[in-house]
């Protein structure tokens, strides 16, 4: 049935009883909707807390400060503590709740602690953010053994303790979310960077067993494939070869690097109850670097 509608092209209001006072009459007549708000801050963390590894800078700092912008409470840890300690001042100072603790991932008993602490803070430990992650551009032949433990255990191994302890916290509190930073140099290998690429290659697939073994306990884990993005590492390399940035910009169809909040934001989504039917997924966020190729002769025909 078709509504009718009033002149000014609105549903015609359904005429009241004729024995009602003018008043009540009056009030029979439905009210106009209100527009929903859309100014109102997300706050769709409010209640939670989660850990996240490598806060003090770059891409963990900056889902540390999305996270507590939107209501949640993160445990900001970093083997630099001034540097974790500066991010949480500056979530306080915006009105937002977060605490900070020095952990260096390349210890276990380290890590351990950092995730007791989270579980401990308002609402028990829901999601866990591993973010660290060091790249020693080499190749095999020219790589220090020394060199590659340090990659594998700052990349890989740290991700197994942190799972191992929060997995059963996230369980006792009925389910929680993983999200593991990989690379783009995890689905594609990375020239010169063998270690890198090996350790965030081991990110995904350790990343879909979590989550084959453990959606029956309501735990999602997801993996993230950042390409080129701004953060005091890339900064580093491009002070050291002032082209790196429009070359690496040149690769990309979107011609530019990221900023951390670009990885921030999926990120926090894949935590998110968005992403409540989503896991064991690995998703690019790289301006397009892995879309395809390109074939130069192509372009000057
Ligand atoms: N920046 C990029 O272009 C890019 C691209 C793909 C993937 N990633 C990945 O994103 C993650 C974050 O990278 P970023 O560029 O933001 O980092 P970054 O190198 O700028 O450093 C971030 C933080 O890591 C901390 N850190 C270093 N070693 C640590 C350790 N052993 N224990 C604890 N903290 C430690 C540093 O103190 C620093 O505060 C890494 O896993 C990296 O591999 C980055």
């Amino acid at each position: 049935m078709i509504a009718t509608t009033g002149s000014a092209g609105r549903p015609a209001a359904a005429s009241a009883p004729p024995d009602l006072p003018s008043a009540a009459r009056a009030n029979a007549a439905p009210a106009e909707p209100r527009p929903a708000a859309i100014d109102r801050p997300r706050q769709d963390f409010q209640g939670k807390a989660a850990l996240i590894t490598a806060g003090g800078a770059g891409i963990g700092r900056a889902i540390a400060l999305l996270f507590a912008e939107r209501g949640g409470v993160p445990l900001i840890t970093d083997r630099d503590g001034e540097q974790a300690r500066a991010v949480c001042a500056e979530i306080e100072a915006r009105g937002g709740k977060a605490a900070a603790m020095a952990v260096d991932v390349r210890d276990a008993r380290q890590i351990r602690e950092s995730v007791a602490a989270a579980d401990a803070l308002p609402g028990g430990l829901a999601m866990l953010f591993n973010v660290a992650g060091i790249n020693i551009p080499k190749t095999v032949e020219t790589m220090d053994e020394d060199e590659w433990e340090s990659v594998l255990a700052i990349n890989l191994t740290s991700m197994y303790h942190s799972c191992k302890h929060a997995i059963p916290a996230m369980r006792r509190r009925g389910g929680g979310a993983i999200v593991n930073v990989s690379s783009i140099a995890g689905v594609l290998a990375e020239a010169r960077c063998g270690a890198y690429s090996a350790s965030k290659g081991g990110v995904i697939l350790l990343t879909q067993n979590l989550a084959m073994d453990h959606g029956q306990d309501n735990i999602r884990a997801n993996a993230i494939c950042p390409g080129s993005t701004r953060t005091p590492r890339t900064e580093g390399y491009w002070r050291q070869s002032p082209t790196g940035k429009s070359e690496m910009a040149e690769l990309c169809p979107l011609k530019r690097s990221a900023e951390p909040e670009e990885i921030a934001r999926p990120a926090l989504f894949l935590a998110s109850d968005e992403a409540s039917y989503i896991t064991g997924a690995v998703l690019t966020v790289d301006g397009g670097m892995t879309a395809g190729f390109r074939i130069p002769t192509f372009d000057r025909l």
